[in-house]
């Protein structure tokens, strides 16, 4: 997989792309992150990415040829994948990163300011994705949360690939709780199911968790089809 991200910022990505898990993905060749600085691709002799905006309003907005030009440069084939990050887009679930770990290439476009051209939008982006219901400054955070979300479910990237099928959102579930020793920690005792050797048992034990947890916390996992 390659995730190709544009963006005015890319020295933001170094402690996200070249540390821990994501890092060792690209070691291992599972996926190969690139950075493409949109300023690289203006045809302004200042650089310039943004212009104001027509109708007058507060704010800046980021033009549409420089963001055409990137993504034209780095999409190989009609099967790349363009996201816009943005906050009025589909909001990520797991269901969603999942969907996009399939993808053989995704390019990933931040936005900045007021946002960007809505001709980028019309004519360039295939998804558009939100992490939440906020507004951030910038959608470099968003990309990097995304990309995250993306990596780990490539098949190899975690050492034990029985992660991904026990945790949460998994089945419309949150995990079960979790315990390491001692098995008694100031007097708080780890449930003694846990330590029998029982596993049917422990297996039973933490489906029912599994449920209460969902129950109490996200009962609208559980109406999910
Ligand atoms: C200040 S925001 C623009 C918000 C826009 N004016 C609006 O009201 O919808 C600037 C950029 O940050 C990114 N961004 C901000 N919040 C986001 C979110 N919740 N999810 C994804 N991207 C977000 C997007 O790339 C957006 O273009």
């Amino acid at each position: 997989m390659r995730i190709d991200i544009i963006t005015i910022f890319p020295k933001m990505f170094d402690p996200v792309v070249n540390e821990s898990i994501v890092k060792r993905a690209q070691q291992k060749g599972k996926v190969k992150i690139a950075l493409y600085d949109l300023r690289d691709y203006t045809p302004d002799k200042h650089r310039k990415v943004d212009d104001r905006p027509f109708g007058g309003g507060s704010g800046m907005v980021m033009s549409p040829a420089p963001i055409f030009n990137a993504v034209n440069a780095v999409k190989k084939t009609s099967k790349s994948l363009v996201v816009l990050l943005c906050p009025q887009g589909k909001k990520l679930t797991q269901k969603i990163a999942k969907k996009l770990a399939k993808y053989k290439h995704l390019i990933l476009i931040c936005g900045h300011y007021e946002g960007v051209d809505e001709r980028v939008r019309q004519e360039l982006v295939d998804e558009e994705i939100s992490i939440g219901d906020y507004v951030l400054t910038g959608g470099e955070l968003p990309a990097m949360v995304l990309t995250d979300a993306i990596v780990r479910l490539i098949p190899g990237v975690l050492g034990d690939k029985n992660s991904l099928n026990f945790e949460s959102f998994e089945g419309n579930l949150l995990e079960y709780p979790h315990y390491t020793r001692p098995a008694n920690f100031k007097g708080l005792c780890v449930p003694s199911i846990l330590l029998s050797g029982d596993h049917k048992n422990i297996e039973i034990w933490r489906n029912k968790e599994a449920l209460n947890r969902t129950k109490q916390r996200r009962p609208d996992l559980l109406k999910e089809k």
